[in-house]
């Protein structure tokens, strides 16, 4: 990353999952960071605790735990700061949940993302990156799923909220000249993972003689993105931010970018697909124990397969996610063990 040390950085989502490992990395190298969490109870709240805590002790970061739907107090935090990059990792995730609890999908994607539009408004901000998702390619069959395929039909409402985010952002784009790139994540993975997905959730129930639960009988496929190869790839892409219709010296062979905005999407993903059998094999090896399963339907919104081209993310940073899987969940397993000294 090309910016300089005291360009102002604001995180979304800062103990989240992914936000915790982002602003730790910046951090690392002196970058001036604010986080923003309203620390929500979707899952143990101490997990998210101690992620903000370890951030905590940087002199170069500042957390403010508040929902994003707080406007006043948003605007309060954001306008005194006025960032020059925004990566909006906050919102409420999960596909299952968005059938249980729609609502809060409503108020922390859309009316949540809204504000954070504002705020890249107003404190006119060079390079606005936003967390999307694969669950957005939803009925596409053709694999693997390239940014430039239509992706209008959604399966599931935690899918269409970041669709909407997509189509939000690129209005904003539009009509305020503000760069953005939407970044579709591929099921990301890794140390600090979210207790709610699977790896974390097989890992615990096979340590205590519990079965898992298998969808879809196990015809499922995922591509599985390691955490550091993620980090990486935003870490490069905060340089790309997208040019105005005029102002575009370098053309990309495929580049997703608007025809009239400084708007662009690019997949993130590991640029395989797992099948979930296979999977469930590589964490039962790393345990040394087997599990017991538990064969299931398919999940109401879920999608059989995700699979990305990153050959945009490829061209626009000479880097594309290559962890090998049983490698990524070695990582994972050391970490679990170690954070519930097994
Ligand atoms: N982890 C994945 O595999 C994956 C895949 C695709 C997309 N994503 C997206 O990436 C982003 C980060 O995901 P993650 O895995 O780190 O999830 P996470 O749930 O660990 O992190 C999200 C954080 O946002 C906070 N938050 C939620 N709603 C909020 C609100 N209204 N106001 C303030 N804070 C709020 C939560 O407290 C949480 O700490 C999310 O937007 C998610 O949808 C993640």
């Amino acid at each position: 990353m090309n910016i300089k040390k005291d360009t102002k950085i604001l995180i979304t989502g800062s103990a989240g999952f992914i936000g915790f490992h982002l602003a730790h990395n910046y951090l690392l190298k002196n970058y001036q960071v604010v986080g923003i969490d309203g620390l929500t109870d979707y899952y143990d709240v101490k997990i998210k605790k101690k992620r903000h805590a370890i951030l905590k002790k940087f002199k170069n970061f500042k957390a403010y735990e508040i929902m994003l739907e707080d406007s006043k107090a948003l605007n309060k935090i954001c306008l005194n700061f006025k960032p020059k990059i925004i990566i909006h990792l906050a919102a409420q995730a999960g596909v299952r949940y968005s059938f249980e609890n729609p609502e809060v999908y409503v108020k922390s994607n859309l009316l949540g993302f809204f504000n954070i539009l504002e705020i890249a408004r107003k404190s006119n901000t060079s390079h606005l990156l936003l967390a999307s998702t694969s669950s957005v390619y939803g009925s596409n069959f053709l694999t693997p799923f390239n940014e430039k395929d239509k992706a209008d039909l959604q399966l599931s409402f935690y899918a269409a909220t970041k669709k909407s985010n997509e189509s939000m952002s690129h209005a904003y784009s539009f009509n305020y000249k503000i760069p953005i790139t939407v970044l579709r994540f591929f099921t990301v993975y890794g140390p600090w993972g979210r207790p709610d997905m699977a790896l974390f959730q097989f890992t615990k129930s096979i340590l205590s003689d519990e079965p898992i639960d298998i969808y879809n009988f196990g015809n499922m496929k995922r591509d599985f993105t390691y955490i550091d190869d993620l980090i990486k790839s935003i870490f490069l892409l905060i340089d790309k931010a997208p040019k105005e219709l005029g102002k575009r010296k370098t053309i990309y062979k495929n580049d997703s970018i608007s025809n009239v905005a400084p708007w662009r999407i690019v997949n993130i993903g590991n640029s395989k697909s797992v099948n979930l059998i296979k999977f469930i094999e590589t964490l039962e090896k790393t345990l040394g124990k087997k599990s017991k399963k538990n064969y299931i339907k398919m999940q109401m919104g879920d999608v059989k397969e995700t699979f990305s081209n990153t050959d945009l993310l490829k061209e626009l940073t000479g880097f594309r996610p290559n962890k090998l899987l049983s490698e990524g969940i070695k990582e994972f397993v050391k970490w679990y063990l170690t954070y519930f000294k097994k």
